[in-house]
């Protein structure tokens, strides 16, 4: 104990806090470690691991050792030229919808409702550049109007194709964000058959 700085250490591909907080307050003495071994037990594990992640980093002095192994950093966002999408997991009754992606472009959508949508994707599953936003000012994400599950494809064909679209997080195999809810995961959606071609850790 007593040392004077926070260091999360984790796999790279979350690297969820490397910090050095030195902002010094005596009383905050307390050491709290939370550590983690194992994978996969519950589907949601990795989104509330993240989550209590940006919990801890909002600790001052704490020392967190997460031990666990796992493959480099991936894609982020800020790569956005235009319009990028990547997975969403914990969102329609599964474990996780996707864009489904050939030769580095998108062809479909991997979801169990709807996949005829024109994009058939979660708000958490994209990014546009500001450009795009500026050089489009009408564009606009309804909060009402849009019927129930289109209100991403109602923004989005406004101001892009799903040809132009960028896939990030390894062509869209890899789950880094989560839409989570405050209620038990619902799985009910999850295929028996028209399996995913790929295989996809949540
Ligand atoms: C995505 O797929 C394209 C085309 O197959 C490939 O050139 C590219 O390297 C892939 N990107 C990643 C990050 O795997």
């Amino acid at each position: 104990g007593g040392s004077n700085h926070n260091t999360i250490i984790d796999d790279p591909n979350h690297k969820l806090l490397q910090t050095n907080n030195s902002g010094p307050d005596p009383k905050e003495k307390c050491l709290p470690t939370h550590s983690d071994t194992t994978q996969n037990i519950r589907p949601v594990q990795k989104a509330e691991l993240t989550r209590l992640a940006n919990t801890f980093r909002q600790v001052s002095r704490l020392h967190w050792i997460l031990v666990e192994d796992a493959a480099a950093r991936s894609e982020l966002m800020r790569t956005t030229r235009k319009v990028s999408v990547w997975p969403v997991g914990l969102v329609g009754g599964r474990r996780y919808e996707r864009p489904v992606v050939e030769n580095g472009k998108v062809v479909g959508w991997y979801t169990g409702w709807r996949a005829d949508r024109p994009f058939a994707i979660d708000m958490a599953g994209f990014a546009v550049s500001l450009q795009v936003i500026l050089s489009h000012p009408k564009a606009v994400f309804k909060r009402r109007g849009s019927q129930p599950g289109m209100q991403e494809s109602d923004f989005l064909k406004q101001i892009t194709t799903v040809e132009e679209l960028e896939p990030k997080a390894n062509n869209c195999t890899k789950v880094l964000v989560w839409h989570t809810r405050t209620e038990k995961v619902n799985l009910a959606n999850e295929p028996k058959y028209h399996l995913d071609t790929v295989n996809i850790e949540v």
